[in-house]
């Protein structure tokens, strides 16, 4: 079974799909089979998709659109079946859509831009994923990731240091401003393809990293305790 990651904030334009799709391309370069499912009535993963495969790139993703939230688990359940591992990008509104993928989710993985409306609504999604552990009786594990952060700036540093103080869980990595982000998008690719040696391409890597080895990490500590 695939490693589900849910990348998902109740708020518009945090970054979900760029991040999404980023990783995905990452780890299919790498060799594995990734699976991405979109669920967001908007379509705007499915259409970066679709560009990119019509530009020959986004080989080795297999990807499924599923708008309908009754649908939501069965899907991810099947394709889990098929792929190494699953990404599903969420609309970015409080949704039952986001309830259930969180609910079937090995990790959220929660994109914020160093703003107060993000860090709200990052917290907001804390406490729907901590719902759908209820719902589950289950650990969900989840954290941040700060994207569009301007390098070296005061705003950066401030929303980095009140998460830490808040011991809201965050991932190392930051996502930084970058141009080649939108530039990718219109090319239907990602700065994975793009510019694989570039800052972009880098700080995905870094990412995907420190998700799998929050992946890793979790496997074994469920392990531990059913032994
Ligand atoms: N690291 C980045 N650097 C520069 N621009 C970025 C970066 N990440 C995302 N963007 C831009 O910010 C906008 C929102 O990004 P994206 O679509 O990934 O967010 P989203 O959370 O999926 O939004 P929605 O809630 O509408 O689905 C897009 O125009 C995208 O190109
Ligand atoms: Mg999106």
């Amino acid at each position: 079974m695939a490693k589900i990651v849910t990348i998902s904030s109740s708020k518009g334009g945090a970054g979900k799909t760029t991040t999404t799709i980023c990783l995905a391309d990452y780890w299919a370069k790498l060799g594995n089979k990734v699976g991405l499912i979109d669920t967001d009535p908007n379509k705007s993963l499915s259409r970066w998709f679709e560009k990119g495969r019509s530009n020959g790139y986004f080989e080795g993703i297999e990807f499924r659109q599923q708008l309908q939230d009754k649908q939501i688990i069965e899907t991810a359940k099947q394709m889990a079946k098929e792929v190494d591992i699953l990404l599903i990008d969420v609309a970015g509104i409080a949704s039952v859509s986001l309830l259930k993928a969180a609910g079937i989710a090995d990790l959220v993985v929660i994109p914020a831009q160093p703003n107060e409306d993000d860090f709200l609504e990052a917290a907001n999604t804390a406490s729907i994923v901590k719902e759908a552990m209820e719902l589950t009786s289950r650990e969900i594990p989840w954290k941040t990731v700060v994207t569009r952060g301007k390098q070296n700036t005061a705003v950066l540093k401030h929303m980095v240091a009140q998460l830490k103080k808040l011991n809201f869980p965050i991932f190392d990595t930051i996502v930084h401003d970058r141009t080649i982000y939108p530039t990718a998008r219109f090319n239907g690719a990602t700065p994975v393809s793009l510019e694989p040696s570039g800052l972009a391409a880098l700080e995905i890597e870094e990412l995907a990293e420190e998700i799998v080895s929050q992946l890793v990490s979790d496997h074994e500590k469920k392990q531990k305790q059913a032994a």
